[in-house]
């Protein structure tokens, strides 16, 4: 039997996992009064911290969760410390759901490709056929706003999960009178087949499964190109180093 999708979201098993440690935390911390020491509510959150980042490596979370689950427990007390008000934590919270949203369920947080990369894609693309061309998770816009320039008969799209992402690319192609569409959206809801291009910069975890959707839906020598990341199965077809020491990227005609 597999776990519902929610539980297997690796920060949601990294909360369930603080609160597992939150028992042997107290029967700790009681153990030590015992036994005469005073242990302060600093030596719970170490505990707890410990503890968490024990059961975490136990359980084969990705070794960067180690870190996060050890300094959380103190991180909670020290802006408890700062006495700030509740609102602070509630803005912080929204303007982060927004920005972020279900990258819990995605593994691929925001961060963003760069010139020289859209240059690269802008050299696969004909200046002389009207292509229709997607950012797959188009962040904040900027690969498709310099594709919809660079190649003014092709149709450049963007599809985007995060609201917060999704809203700037809105404005910065509105403001900058860019022909670049943005949808707010999920990439696997789409056809893949609508496309002659199509970029992904997503993450180790995203890419099975983009593999997967391509070979299922990509036909009549489409691309699909990835910076950074690379399909498990090793299947590339050709490679582009973008910037000296800098990520490949990826593409795969079909
Ligand atoms: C690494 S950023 C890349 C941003 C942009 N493509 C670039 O090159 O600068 C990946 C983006 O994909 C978005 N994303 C992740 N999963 C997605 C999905 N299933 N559908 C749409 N967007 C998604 C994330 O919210 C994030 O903004």
């Amino acid at each position: 039997m597999t776990a519902p999708r929610i539980l297997r979201a690796p920060a949601v098993q990294a909360l369930l996992i603080q609160l597992l440690a939150l028992l042997p935390t107290a029967a700790l911390s009681f153990a030590l009064e015992s036994f005469g020491a005073e242990p302060t509510i600093l030596t719970a959150a170490l505990i707890q911290g410990l503890l968490a980042m024990a059961i975490t490596w136990k359980l084969g979370l990705a070794r960067w969760w180690r870190p996060i689950q050890l300094l959380f427990p103190i991180a909670v007390l020290a802006a408890s410390a700062l006495h700030l008000p509740p609102w602070i934590f509630l803005a912080l919270f929204l303007i982060l759901l927004g920005w972020y949203w279900s990258t819990f369920r995605t593994q691929v947080p925001y961060y963003p490709s760069n010139e020289a990369v859209w240059r690269a894609v802008e050299d696969m693309l004909p200046r002389d056929k009207p292509l229709r061309v997607i950012d797959i998770g188009s962040g904040l816009g900027g690969m498709a706003m310099h594709l919809a320039k660079a190649r003014p008969l092709a149709q450049v799209e963007g599809i985007e999960l995060a609201p917060v992402p999704w809203l700037v690319s809105r404005l910065r192609a509105r403001l900058s009178g860019s022909r670049a569409r943005f949808v707010r959206g999920d990439y696997e809801k789409l056809d893949f087949g609508d496309y002659d291009l199509v970029f992904a910069y997503l993450s180790p975890a995203a890419m099975p499964g983009l593999w997967a959707k391509a070979k299922a839906e990509m036909q009549n020598s489409s691309l699909l190109v990835s910076y950074e990341f690379e399909i498990p199965a090793g299947q590339s077809v050709k490679t582009i180093l973008t910037t000296e020491g800098g990520p490949l990227l990826y593409s795969w005609q079909f």
